[in-house]
């Protein structure tokens, strides 16, 4: 009978005490920030990356690797950097309209043209078969022309960096009376889903931790209530220091 009231009591404890940590855990779960002042753990209260959702260029957050789409680049390049990089190519190109050309045909009104068509230059069959010069088209052969157009007479070695050739592209566009229109940025409503899908993550991981610190707080709980039933039990239900009564 003494036994099963000390056991009840125990429970009774370890009840209240779990309901308590509970409480302090979905505390946790909605105000995340409070809990974890500047811990590792207050990182994953919000993973947002401003950058990313922002659809900037810059790499200081930890953004994966990836590939930013043309029209992004463009919306964010520079023509006026752009034609500095130009001078690379002056040796063989001309560019203002009705110049003439040199080693390679004239570039202005490249954008959009039909490759191989400048009137009055003696293009290659390769260049001659290429299709239009779309900023896509521009961009590739730019990065590395024997690659993108093999037998091309153009013996340049070619632009990696895809920034700088993004200024450029952005020159070329200038070499015209009716500039073309750049291709449109990939739609900001992908990168949010991004972010978003983050944060599920993020809020995933926060979950399991939880989770698996109750589990190791109930274990602890469960072995502390064992050793305070197995204390009573060898006891006889009396604490050890309780004052002895006579006639028991
Ligand atoms: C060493 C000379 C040389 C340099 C430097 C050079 N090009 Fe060319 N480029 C050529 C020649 C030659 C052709 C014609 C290629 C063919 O017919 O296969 C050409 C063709 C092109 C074409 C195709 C034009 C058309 O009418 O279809 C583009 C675009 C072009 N070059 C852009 C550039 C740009 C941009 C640069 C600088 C980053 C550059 N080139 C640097 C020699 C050069």
């Amino acid at each position: 009978m003494g036994d099963l009231f000390w056991n009840k009591v125990a429970a009774a404890v370890i009840g209240l005490v779990l309901m308590v940590m509970v409480i302090g855990v979905v505390g946790d779960i909605v105000f995340p920030e409070e809990q974890h002042g500047g811990d590792e753990h207050a990182s994953l209260a919000y993973p947002i990356d401003l950058e990313a959702v922002m659809g900037g260029t810059g790499g200081t957050g930890p953004v994966e690797e990836e590939v930013i789409d043309l029209g992004t680049l463009l919306a964010n390049a520079n023509a006026s950097s752009g034609e500095r990089t130009f001078r690379r190519c002056v040796s063989c190109h001309n560019a203002a309209p009705g110049a003439g050309n040199l080693q390679g045909p004239n570039l202005w009104d490249v954008v959009g043209r039909e490759a191989g068509t400048y009137p009055g230059f003696a293009y290659t069959a390769e260049m001659s078969a290429h299709g239009p010069w779309t900023y896509e088209a521009l961009d590739s052969f730019i990065e590395n022309p024997r690659a993108d157009v093999p037998g091309t007479a153009m013996s340049f070695a070619g632009i990696r960096n895809e920034e700088d050739r993004a200024d450029l592209l952005a020159y070329l566009q200038t070499l015209s009376d009716n500039p073309v229109a750049f291709p449109a940025p990939a739609a900001p409503e992908a990168e949010e889903e991004m972010a978003g899908d983050e944060m599920m993550e993020g809020a995933e991981g926060e979950m399991t931790e939880t989770a698996g610190d109750i589990e190791d707080q109930m274990q602890a709980l469960e072995e502390a209530g064992e050793a305070v039933i197995d204390d009573q039990a060898g006891d006889g239900a009396m604490p050890e220091d309780a004052p002895e009564e006579g006639g028991n």
